[in-house]
């Protein structure tokens, strides 16, 4: 089959008179859709260089970055502004809320039953919910506890274990039990009035 075969007469195309291997170069005109899109586009890169490289009204990609990092700071400032907040009022104010003290509950079922007891009476560990503390029965007193444990008395450190969230939790859930006086260890270090 000679390339001239292929050749269509009743289409009137433009032909370059280019032919390889039977591909023939035509020159059609373009569709108009398509002209225009390739003309905004030019029209649009103006535009776009004015904004981020004349005029420099856009921020370039070191700005961004240094946007994002600065971003990040204060987020990161603000986290461990909240930490350093926690105080009693805090950690009450999580023992009213129900969802905390479910996930505090949660990993006190897991992690502090054998010792504590299921409701808190005690047994190996002091009962949680007489009104008799070892070691002080305000949020931060316990929160201290739960966090660093009692090495001598046989009380784990939990902070390492848990993370700061998970010791919140379940010091707020350790501050519902507090008052219920379950039936159970006898009662260890001082009476404390509240
Ligand atoms: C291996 C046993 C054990 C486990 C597990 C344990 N405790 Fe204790 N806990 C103790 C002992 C023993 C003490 C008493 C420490 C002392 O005499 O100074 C104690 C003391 C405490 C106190 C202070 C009580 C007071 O009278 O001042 C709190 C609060 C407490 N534990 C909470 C927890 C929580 C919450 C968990 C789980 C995350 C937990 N414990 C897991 C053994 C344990």
């Amino acid at each position: 089959m000679t390339p001239e075969a292929k050749i269509d007469p009743t289409l009137n195309e433009p032909d370059m008179g280019h032919d390889y291997d039977g591909i023939r170069e035509l020159d059609n005109k373009l569709p108009f859709w398509w002209q225009a899109i390739f003309y905004l586009t030019i029209i649009f890169s103006f535009g776009y260089w004015a904004y981020y490289h004349v005029l420099d009204i856009g921020p370039d990609q070191w700005q961004r970055y240094e946007a994002e990092l600065a971003r990040a700071e204060a987020d990161a400032a603000s986290r461990s502004a909240g930490k350093a907040e926690l105080s009693d009022e805090l950690l009450l104010a999580y023992s009213q809320d129900s969802a905390k003290v479910a996930a505090g509950q949660a990993d006190y079922t897991t992690f502090c039953v054998p010792c504590h007891g299921a409701n808190g009476e005690g047994g190996i560990g002091p009962n949680l919910t007489d009104p008799y503390w070892i070691h002080g029965a305000k949020p931060m007193e316990i929160h201290k506890i739960v966090s660093e444990g009692v090495a001598t008395a046989g009380m784990p450190a939990w902070k390492s274990v848990l993370g700061d969230t998970r010791v919140e939790q379940v010091v707020a859930y350790v501050l519902t039990l507090k008052g219920k006086n379950v039936p159970g260890k006898e009662p260890q270090g001082e009476k404390v009035e509240e």
